[in-house]
C-alpha cells in the first residue's frame, strides 16, 4: 500500500490512524455510518433468503450487521456490490418501461401494456417492444448473478427492497407496484443514456479487481450494457422532430432535428452510432476506436451522481442516498492486489 494515497486504507485502518482530528472525526463518523446503513441494504450471507424483509423493517432502530467480503477481497466484493446494486435500479426501471412498451410475459412479468405508447415507441423501430423486453430480462439476469455470486463467495449480498416506496406512472398498463426509481422527471431520452453509464462503468472498476475471475465477470457483463446502449443510440436517432402535449398532465416534450444545424455533422449526425475514434492514454498515440469514458478513480460516485442528476432518483430518502454513497465510496476505494 503506498503511504501517500490515503485513499487506499480501508475505514478501520483509517480509524487507528493519527492524523489531522477532523479528518479523523469524519471518518469515525462515516463508519458508523456504514454500520448503520449495512443493516439496511447489505445482507449478511447468512441472512439471505426470505427473512430478509422481516429483519431490515426494524433496520432503522438497530446496528446491522458488519459487511462481509467471505471468500472475496473486500475490494473485489465492494465493486461487485455496487454493480449489484447499479443493476438492481436497472431492473427496477426498464420493468417499468416494459410494463408500458415492452412485452410482459412468463419471463418479464408485470403490467399489462400501453397500446398508445406502444404505437409510438414503434415509429422508432417496429423492434422496439421486444428490445424493451430483452433489455429488461437481461437486467434481471444481471443482478441475480450478482448477487448469487457474493453470496457464493460468503460474501454480503444488496437489497434495495427497503427503499422501494415510491409509486411510479399511473398510465393504463402500469402494475401500480411501489419503485425504487423515478421516471416522471427525467432530463435526457433515457434508454440511451443509462446505458451509455453502464458502458463505461464496468471497464472503469474492471481495472481496479484483483482476482481473474471478478475481473471476468466485470468485463463479460460490460459489454452487454455496450450493445444496449447502441441499440438505443440508434433507436434515438429515428425519433422523428415533434413536439408532443401529454392530454393528461399538459406537460410538452419536444425532440429536436439532431440532423439539422445547430445539430447534425460529425457530432450529432444520427446515423454515426459506431464509436468515434478518439485520443486514448496518450495524445502522442495515434487515435482509436474505443469504449470511453474509462477513467477508474471516483467512478462509482460518478455514476450515483450521474444518475441522481438526470432526475432518477426523485422523492427517495436521504437513507437511500446515503446508502447508495456509502456502496460507491466502498467501491471507489477498492485496489487491485490489496486484500
Ligand atoms: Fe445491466
Ligand atoms: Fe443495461
Amino acid at each position: 500500500m503506498k503511504k501517500e494515497d490515503p485513499s487506499s486504507s480501508t475505514s478501520s485502518q483509517l480509524i487507528l490512524e493519527s492524523g489531522d482530528p477532523k479528518n479523523q472525526r469524519r471518518r469515525f463518523k462515516r463508519l458508523r455510518r456504514r454500520s448503520f446503513l449495512k443493516g439496511i441494504g447489505v445482507a449478511g450471507a447468512a441472512s439471505v433468503g426470505a427473512g430478509l424483509l422481516a429483519q431490515t423493517s426494524s433496520a432503522f432502530a438497530q446496528e446491522g450487521p458488519e459487511e462481509h467480503s467471505g471468500r472475496l477481497t473486500r475490494g473485489d466484493a465492494a465493486l461487485l456490490r455496487f454493480a449489484a446494486a447499479a443493476e438492481i435500479l436497472e431492473t427496477d426501471f426498464w420493468v417499468q418501461y416494459n410494463e408500458l412498451g415492452g412485452i410482459p410475459d412468463s419471463e418479464v412479468p408485470g403490467g399489462s401494456g400501453n397500446a398508445p405508447y406502444t404505437a409510438a415507441l414503434a415509429v422508432l423501430d417496429e423492434d422496439m417492444a421486444q428490445y424493451i423486453h430483452d433489455n429488461t430480462d437481461d437486467e434481471f439476469t444481471h443482478q441475480n448473478f450478482l448477487n448469487a455470486y457474493l453470496a457464493s463467495k460468503g460474501a454480503s449480498t444488496v437489497n434495495l427492497e427497503p427503499f422501494r416506496t415510491l409509486p411510479g406512472s399511473t398510465a393504463t398498463g402500469s402494475s401500480g407496484k411501489l419503485r425504487l426509481t423515478n421516471l416522471t422527471q427525467l432530463t435526457a431520452f433515457h434508454f440511451p443514456t443509462i446505458e451509455q453509464g453502464g458502458n463505461s462503468l464496468y471497464p472503469s472498476m474492471a481495472q481496479r479487481a484483483t482476482h481473474v475471475e471478478v475481473l471476468r465477470i466485470l468485463i463479460s457483463i460490460g459489454p452487454t450494457e455496450t450493445m444496449h446502449f447502441q441499440t438505443w443510440s440508434d433507436k434515438a436517432g429515428n425519433a422523428p422532430p415533434l413536439t408532443a402535449v401529454d392530454p393528461v398532465t399538459g406537460v410538452s416534450v419536444t425532440f429536436p432535428d439532431l440532423n439539422s444545424p445547430p445539430f447534425g455533422g460529425e457530432d450529432f449526425q444520427t446515423n454515426l452510432i459506431m464509436p468515434e475514434p478518439c485520443p486514448f492514454l496518450s495524445r502522442k498515440l495515434p487515435v482509436v476506436s474505443i469504449i470511453r469514458p474509462t477513467q477508474t478513480k471516483g467512478i462509482a460516485m460518478g455514476v450515483v451522481n450521474f444518475l441522481a442528476a438526470m432526475g432518477l432518483f426523485i422523492g427517495q430518502s436521504p437513507e437511500f442516498f446515503a446508502f447508495m454513497r456509502d456502496l460507491a465510496e466502498d467501491a471507489d476505494e477498492a485496489r487491485r492486489g490489496i486484500r
